[in-house]
């Protein structure tokens, strides 16, 4: 039994010695000290010799376990010291070669629009308020001054939620069809002077190229003492610069809404054609961007100011309508699909 595990030893140094890679040095270590490698094997057969036998032979196999393991222990180091050898003998690395481009993401066009937008209007001084998507009808139309009888609130336009609770029409829920309701929100939240922006999500029953029925808005709303159509003006023109560019110019057409009184429409002058006409505004060089107005004196009141003391203007504008303006698109549709082609131009 010594000779045979004198044996092993002998056949695993020779072994060893031919080993070329790690892969190598582990299969000759589970051939060896593996649980039913030759060294176990070998143990295996002592339970037959006599007591004195036992331990001279255990001596020995003690032994021959420790220098197979360190046997192997250093051929594991010596081909990674032959491996690192041979990388560093080999052609140098290129440090100058261009790095792998990692995929990265950005925001959704209708994301950075509308960042930009209440960026722009930030810089003027207003402060970001929200307000709820799910929204009482008593404050989407009600409040605004939309009598219950206003063709808006048709079954048509509105997505109604089902409320177990809005038995009368006032306690009426509904998806908010804009973000105006926001304005009453904002003044019975806080007092005047008010100076903010309402971001958010609006819906409408409603889908063609230029309309989805869900759709993001950005509402404005001031209020002071002496607020006039001149600050309106010199408000949203000196958004308009700010957002579109310096070189482009707007213009107030009159419009009606229930809850501004007078009221506008803004238009920007074309940014494809300067104004001379083109496909892009259908050839009339001016783009329309929003509505606005100054406020009902009933919507002040609705939001619990002094409409006797106060006046002040607003404005209501389309994110995804802008978005495509600004980037002559002509389908809102592509901007839902997540076509990641698509969305990536931007
Ligand atoms: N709420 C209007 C809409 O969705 C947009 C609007 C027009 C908002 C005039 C205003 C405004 O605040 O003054 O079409």
């Amino acid at each position: 039994m010594r000779d045979r595990l004198e044996g092993l030893l002998t056949s695993a140094r020779e072994e060893v010695r031919r080993a070329a890679d790690a892969a190598q040095v582990e299969t000759l270590r589970v051939r060896y000290l593996g649980r039913k490698g030759e060294l176990a094997q070998v143990l295996g057969g002592m339970g037959k010799l006599s007591p004195e036998d036992r331990r001279s032979v255990g001596e020995v196999a003690n032994r021959v376990k420790a220098e197979l393991e360190a046997l192997l222990a250093g051929a594991v180091r010596a081909v990674e010291e032959a491996a690192l050898q041979a990388e560093l003998a080999g052609p140098p690395l290129d440090v100058t070669l261009p790095g792998r481009q990692q995929p990265s993401g950005h925001r959704h066009l209708v994301s950075r629009t509308l960042e930009d937008v209440i960026r722009s209007f930030q810089r003027l001084g207003f402060d970001v308020f929200t307000g709820p998507e799910v929204e009482l009808d008593a404050l989407n139309f009600e409040a605004l001054n939309i009598p219950a009888d206003h063709p808006a609130r048709d079954m048509q336009d509105t997505f109604y939620v089902d409320a177990p609770w809005s038995k009368a029409p006032a306690d009426q829920v509904l998806l908010r069809t804009h973000t105006s309701p926001g304005q009453i929100r904002a003044m019975r939240s806080r007092p005047p002077p008010l100076r903010i922006v309402v971001p958010g999500k609006a819906y409408r029953v409603d889908s063609d190229a230029t309309h989805t029925p869900m759709f993001h808005q950005i509402e404005g709303l001031l209020v002071d003492r002496g607020i006039t159509f001149a600050d309106l003006k010199g408000t949203l023109t000196a958004f308009v610069t700010s957002f579109f560019g310096a070189d482009r110019k707007t213009r107030f057409r009159p419009s009606y809404f229930q809850f501004t009184e007078p009221s506008a429409e803004m238009d920007v002058s074309c940014g494809t054609c300067a104004g001379k006409g083109c496909r892009v505004c259908k050839f009339t060089g001016w783009l329309e961007i929003l509505g606005c107005g100054m406020v009902h004196p009933n919507v002040l009141t609705a939001g619990g100011y002094d409409a006797s003391q106060l006046t002040g203007f607003a404005w209501g504008m389309g994110v995804e309508r802008i978005a495509m303006l600004r980037h002559g698109l002509d389908d809102i549709r592509s901007l839902f699909e997540n076509d990641i082609r698509f969305l990536e131009q931007f």
